[in-house]
């Protein structure tokens, strides 16, 4: 069945290729995006656009009188760094972002499945060792951590107080196509930028520190089997949330030499002390995901790398990529 979908942060990396997933899958869409970090030219011609904040009233407004069957919510600021620096400006927009967008799905009172981006990275730390279950303790270590639980704790209470359907998709290190090289947290796209440059890429400490990297469009065909998988009865935290990662951990070094093997050139690589915080290894388990939503990631970090930097190679060719300032340190998000 055709469904009315509505991305949030459908302009920017993975809400534009989960618009693409809908629209390939014969639902409309509207994208709904600030621009604050997206691009226009990011939204799929077939898609509707509004230009809104998520955290005002017109958006809401979209939300209520939408009735939308299907949000995928990913409208967020997504720099772990500036959560560190402002956790109120953080807050407002992932946080009140969300109530915003759930209060609004409650007054429609349309039977909406509301899938949230949520985090695996920045919610289990370095607490327990990866892979991760979605039932490790949580305690993440920064407010874009904090308020990806917080937001996942409201879509919990949504479903319990007001039967709303709610979804939580925790996202592994996702890379590909259209994500932004000049970010803290996109290694992928950074090194695939310096690599073009004809720069070296930067390695952070010995360099082993690991990270599950899944390929955007695997993530973007989860959020299309969320939209309608039978699913738990909601209610609990960790109930409806599912891992989207590989299970695989990547370390830097690897990262860099299989791009290296992707870009058909080796890549030369300055070391940089090791920075303070950086969390050591990340993986998550998605054994859920594949029982519950019959999701299994597809994409193998060979084949993704090389799509990923053969885009960015054509982007650098068009002259569309500007240089890069950005590092190789590896974030969680
Ligand atoms: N990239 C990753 O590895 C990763 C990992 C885990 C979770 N996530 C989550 O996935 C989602 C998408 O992340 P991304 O990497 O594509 O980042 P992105 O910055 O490319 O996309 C976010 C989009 O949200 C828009 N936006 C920001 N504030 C807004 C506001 N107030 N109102 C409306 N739109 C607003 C931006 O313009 C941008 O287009 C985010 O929720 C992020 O937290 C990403």
């Amino acid at each position: 069945m055709a469904h009315r979908v509505l991305v949030t942060g459908g302009a920017g990396f993975i809400g534009s290729h989960v618009a693409d997933a809908f629209l390939a899958d014969g639902h409309s869409v509207t994208v709904l995006d600030d621009l604050s970090r997206g691009r226009r030219d990011n939204v799929p011609a077939g898609a509707s656009f509004v230009r809104a904040d998520i955290t005002t009233a017109e958006a809401a407004t979209v939300v209520r009188e939408g009735r939308f069957d299907v949000i995928a919510h990913l409208a967020a600021q997504i720099d772990v760094r500036r959560s560190v620096a402002d956790p109120a400006f953080d807050a407002g927009v992932n946080i009140v972002g969300a109530l915003r967008m759930l209060e609004a799905v409650r007054a429609s009172g349309a039977p909406t499945r509301v899938i949230f981006a949520s985090t695996g990275g920045a919610l289990y730390g370095d607490f327990a060792t990866p892979p991760n279950a979605e039932t490790v303790p949580k305690d993440p270590e920064s407010p874009y951590g904090i308020a990806k639980l917080s937001v996942e704790y409201y879509l919990a209470y949504y479903a319990r107080l007001h039967g709303l359907d709610t979804v939580a998709l925790r996202y592994a290190n996702v890379y590909g196509p259209r994500q932004d090289p000049h970010g803290e947290a996109g290694v992928v796209a950074i090194f695939c930028a310096r690599i073009l440059e004809g720069r070296p890429v930067t390695i952070f400490g010995d360099g082993h520190q690991t990270r599950d990297y899944v390929f955007v469009k695997d993530v973007a065909r989860a959020n299309l089997l969320a939209a309608r998988a039978a699913l738990p009865a909601p209610g609990r935290l960790d109930g409806r949330a599912f891992n989207i990662g590989t299970g695989v951990e990547t370390s830097v070094v690897d990262l860099a030499r299989t791009l290296g093997t992707a870009a058909g050139r080796p890549v030369s690589v300055e070391q940089a002390p090791a920075r303070t915080g950086e969390q050591l290894r990340s993986a998550v388990v998605v054994d859920k995901a594949a029982k519950v939503l019959g999701w299994q990631p597809r994409v193998t970090l060979e084949q993704g790398l090389r799509d990923t930097y053969h885009w960015f190679a054509e982007q650098h060719a068009t002259a569309r990529t500007p240089a890069t300032s950005g590092t190789g340190r590896v974030g969680t998000r």
